[in-house]
């Protein structure tokens, strides 16, 4: 089987697990900081703080925004349950903002909307959660810009995208959001197995953000209550977590980053491969390819299949071992959300989803595979 995704471990990431592994610190070592500076220094972001997950640095996010029961957070459509759920961990009420038909990234319009009626009626967000879906990053000047008039925090869920730019900034540099958050799953850009990090360039931010991924304590004397204590002393000031990235998985992550921008390079000119293999598919559209300042990290390598045809080809795809894998069903079906509220179905995100399909895209995919993945794809859409 050809899987749509996959990690790229070689000799290198080996002996840097196994070196950490003999080492004193299997957590809470060196190696969280040297990992949390590697990712500083590719992004420019001023502050970083690694986690066990995307999933906990969502939640993070949120916690250190303030979100709590009574507010609202906006949150794209499409998108894994996470970039919702930590909203709800909070206690907060989620809307959820349509969706761009053709790139399931966040519509602006739909946003703008939604927030001047808001605005009328008194119930603007706190934050807004918007997902950079495939690596493409979503319009952040004009969420930025939005969030200025309309006073909300923005919270950039780039769990896919890694080494992408937006007008020539990398994800994470902290020009439009408030906190960028990454994952580090094995599918994903980079990998730490199971792992994810939060950045900002507040430092009220990151100190938050760093205290409450530590069970909410401080080893800080200014910032305890009882500052004449002995060494042993500390003091838990808010009610956190065990969020902590350990420094094995940071090990791997650090080694992993000295290889992001080869692995970057292969995705976009394996996408650009597969411009070139699709150009003559009649029955699928092609996601947008990469403009200048405006590069994907290629994530997903997401097609749209026409005719309805998309669950056939899925099913017809995975017969021939070639991986495919739809992103996402909007988080609004989930029957938790439809549960909670009669969510109506929003009409860029149900277009988007009926026919999206991400085919095989990873840094290793072989030039035969790939050829293989591209020829079984038309064979079965081409009108
Ligand atoms: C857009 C998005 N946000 C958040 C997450 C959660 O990431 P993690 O698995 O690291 O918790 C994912 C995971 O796939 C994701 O795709």
């Amino acid at each position: 089987m050809i899987p749509y995704s996959t990690q790229s471990i070689d000799a290198t990431d080996y002996d840097a697990v196994l070196e950490t592994l003999s080492s004193p610190f299997l957590t809470c070592g060196p190696k969280v900081s040297e990992f949390e500076d590697a990712v500083c220094a590719f992004t420019s972001a001023a502050y970083a703080v690694a986690v066990n997950s995307c999933t906990s640095a969502l939640h993070l996010a949120m916690r250190a925004l303030g979100v709590s029961a009574g507010d609202i957070v906006y949150v794209s459509a499409v998108s894994f349950a996470a970039s919702a759920n930590c909203a709800r961990m909070c206690g907060a009420d989620v809307e959820f903002v349509d969706v761009d038909p053709h790139s399931g990234l966040m519509d602006m319009d739909s946003l703008e909307q939604m927030l001047s009626e808001a605005s009328d009626s008194g119930r603007l967000p706190k934050a807004v959660v918007a997902v950079d879906l495939s690596g493409r990053c979503v319009d952040l000047k004009r969420l930025k810009e939005l969030s200025l008039r309309f006073g909300f925090k923005v919270v950039e869920d780039a769990a896919h995208s890694l080494g992408a730019t937006f007008d020539g900034s990398l994800t994470g540099s902290g020009k439009y959001a408030d906190i960028t958050v990454f994952s580090f799953h094995p599918v994903k850009i980079i990998t730490t197995a199971e792992g994810g990090m939060a950045l900002t360039n507040d430092d009220e931010l990151a100190l938050r953000l760093r205290e409450l991924s530590s069970h909410g304590i401080t080893h800080d004397r200014e910032r305890m209550t009882n500052k004449n204590m002995p060494a042993y002393y500390y003091e838990m000031l808010d009610l956190g977590y065990n969020y902590r990235m350990p420094d094995l998985l940071a090990a791997l992550g650090i080694s992993q980053m000295r290889r992001v921008n080869v692995f970057l390079q292969a995705r976009r000119q394996k996408a650009k491969m597969y411009e070139e293999l699709l150009k003559d598919a009649t029955g699928i559209e092609l996601p947008e390819p990469d403009r200048e300042g405006f590069e994907s990290s290629w994530h997903l390598y997401q097609v749209w299949v026409k005719n309805g045809k998309r669950d056939a080809v899925y099913q017809a795809m995975r017969e021939k071992k070639i991986g495919v894998q739809v992103h996402y069903l909007p988080i609004y079906r989930h029957p938790y959300y439809q549960k909670l509220k009669n969510y109506p179905p929003l009409p860029g995100a149900e277009r988007f989803f009926a026919g999206t399909l991400s085919i095989p895209l990873f840094p290793t995919l072989s030039h035969l595979n790939q050829q293989l993945a591209a020829a079984t794809l038309m064979s079965l859409t081409d009108e």
